[in-house]
C-alpha cells in the first residue's frame, strides 16, 4: 500500500492504496465520484478525463499515487445542478448529448481548453477534441456547445 494525499475538487483527502490504483478508479470507487467515466481504459477514449492543476488527464492511466499533493477537479467540481459551469450549461442549451456517456471528458477537455485559449478557432476545437470520442455521432451538436461556451469564454474577459 502507498499513502498520499490529493485536493479533490478544493478538499484534501488522504488514502492508503496499492500502487497500481488509477486515479478513475480512486475517484469512482473511494470517492463516489462518478463524472469520470470507464470507456476504454487505455487512454484512447477520454471519457475518464479529470482536471490535474487544470490541464487534462485521462485518469485511467494515471496512477493516484503519481499525482500525491496535486489538485484535481473532476466533472462534480465545475458546478451543480442549480448553478451549471458555462461549459455545462452550453452543452445543456446545445441539447449535445444522446447516451451521455462521452460528455464528461467533452465538458472537462473544452474547460481545459478555454482556460488556455479563451476563443479558440473552429480548427482548434476540433483539434483538441479529436481523440475524444462519441460512439453516438453528435459531434455536430458538441462542437456547437463548444462554441457556445467558447462564445461566453470570450465575452467574460475583461
Ligand atoms: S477510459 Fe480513459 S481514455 Fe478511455
Ligand atoms: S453522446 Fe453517447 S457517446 Fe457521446
Amino acid at each position: 500500500m502507498t499513502a498520499y494525499s490529493l485536493h479533490i475538487n478544493g478538499s484534501e483527502r488522504h488514502f492508503a492504496t496499492p500502487r497500481e490504483t488509477s486515479l478513475l478508479h480512486l475517484l469512482r470507487n473511494d470517492c463516489g465520484l462518478n463524472g469520470p467515466k470507464y470507456g476504454c481504459g487505455l487512454g484512447q477514449c477520454g471519457s475518464c478525463t479529470v482536471l490535474v492543476d487544470g490541464v487534462a488527464a485521462r485518469s485511467c492511466v494515471v496512477p493516484a499515487h503519481g499525482v500525491a499533493g496535486r489538485h484535481i477537479t473532476t466533472l462534480e467540481g465545475l458546478g451543480t445542478r442549480e448553478a451549471p459551469h458555462f461549459v455545462q450549461q452550453a452543452f445543456l442549451d446545445a441539447q449535445a448529448a444522446q447516451c451521455g456517456y462521452c460528455l464528461n471528458g467533452m465538458v472537462m477537455t473544452t474547460v481545459a481548453l478555454l482556460a488556455r485559449v479563451p476563443d479558440p478557432t473552429p480548427e482548434q476545437v476540433r483539434a483538441e477534441l479529436s481523440h475524444n470520442l462519441c460512439r453516438c455521432g453528435t459531434h455536430l451538436e458538441i462542437l456547437d456547445a463548444v462554441q457556445r461556451a467558447a462564445r461566453r469564454s470570450a465575452e467574460d474577459r475583461p
